[in-house]
């Protein structure tokens, strides 16, 4: 069976085709194609994502992004058997236009959709990657709005062990690469900065580190690169603003290392899966992998080009649920054209 995925929860827009080997096998889904439109730099401007802006770029791009995803793949729309969407959480404007997209093409051809959750499909990614995890895992999710450790057993089965009280690790490094005057998302940028940067020169909290639980919170650091930021005064220097840059990403490294830790010792898991944007920081995966080793953990990353959102990880969450008969074909043409997105949807409320 072939999968149409569809990503627009944000600021990219994602379509990709996924094939789905017979139910029941344990060949792992296959990735067609994928095609991918990024607005960052038209966010860029307002030093954030504008929603508005974003719903109508959306429109301008999925159509043709699914038609080079079709022809890349060589296969015909009506190929297709399963139309998947991000049904949220996200901006309402950007969900509508990925969620509408994808009902009116299934009311057309007649064939059934599946709304994903778009952090499920974040959990899934590391399953295109060619070291795919097997369950049970721990999972460390970082996005930009979202830190979570998770107990996955199986697809749809998560059980959240903590998560941040206040913002979430990709904000952190966003607002506090705002405050370097670096641009959005800052994240990359304070990564690239923070190179020729020793993370030592300041010293910056570690929020919640010895709380004993996986939990949290990173709205107190951001407060203290602000301090940092002010009085470094106005004419800051580039040895300096790398300086920073490295003392914040350490801080942020550390505490989702110990946590990460602390979720696989409660587990007992000897496994672990990071996904979402923040997982491509390098730093974090040095570290990482170099904390799982010590304790004889198997570490999975998505491909870095699927960490950040994609159509890929969507087409493939519907494909696995596919495979394991969780997603109910309804008869065809069956309550087309009605559907729902939710812009706030907690992940425990899927399964
Ligand atoms: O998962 P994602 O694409 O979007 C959400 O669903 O939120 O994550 C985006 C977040 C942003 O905060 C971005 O700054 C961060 O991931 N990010 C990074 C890196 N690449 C992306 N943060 C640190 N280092 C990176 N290399
Ligand atoms: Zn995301």
């Amino acid at each position: 069976m072939l999968v149409l995925g569809f990503e627009s929860s944000c600021d990219e827009t994602g379509v990709a085709l996924v094939r789905v080997p017979a139910p029941g096998s344990a060949e792992a889904p296959q990735l067609l194609a994928q095609a991918l439109h990024s607005q960052i730099s038209m966010h860029q401007a307002y030093g954030g994502v504008v929603p508005e802006l974003a719903s109508r770029d959306h429109i301008r791009r999925v159509i043709p992004l699914t038609r080079e995803v079709l022809a890349g793949a060589g296969i015909a729309l009506t190929d297709v058997d399963l139309i998947a969407y991000t049904q949220g959480p996200g901006l309402a404007g950007a969900l509508l236009v990925g969620a509408g997209v994808a009902v009116s093409l299934a009311a057309a051809l007649e064939k059934p959709t599946l709304g994903i959750h778009h952090l499920e499909g974040h959990l899934l990614s590391p399953f295109l990657s060619a070291d795919a995890p097997e369950f049970p895992f721990v999972a460390l999710l970082v996005s930009g709005g979202h830190t979570q450790l998770m107990r996955v057993t199986e697809v749809g089965q998560y059980e959240i062990l903590g998560e941040t009280i206040d913002d979430a690790a990709g904000e952190a490094f966003d607002k506090s690469a705002k405050l370097l005057g670096l641009p959005y998302p800052g994240g990359p940028h304070l990564a690239k900065l923070a190179l020729n940067g020793d993370s030592t020169a300041f010293e910056l909290p570690r929020p919640l580190l010895h709380s004993g639980k996986p939990d949290f919170s990173f709205a107190g650091l951001k407060t203290a690169v602000l301090t940092q930021v002010k009085r470094l005064g106005e004419a800051p220097t580039d040895q300096q603003k790398a300086d920073l840059a490295a003392a914040t990403q350490a801080a942020i490294v550390e505490v989702l290392v110990k946590k990460s830790m602390l979720a696989l010792k409660m587990t007992g898991l000897k496994r672990l899966v990071v996904a979402g944007g923040v997982g491509a920081n390098s730093v974090l995966r040095e570290q990482l992998n170099a904390a799982c080793a010590k304790r004889g953990v198997r570490v999975h990353y998505p491909e870095l080009s699927l960490c950040t959102d994609n159509g890929a990880m969507i087409a493939m969450a519907a494909a696995m649920r596919l495979q394991r008969g969780m997603a109910i074909l309804p008869p065809t043409g069956q309550g087309a054209g009605g559907f729902e997105i939710k812009p706030r949807w907690p992940l425990g409320a899927i399964s």
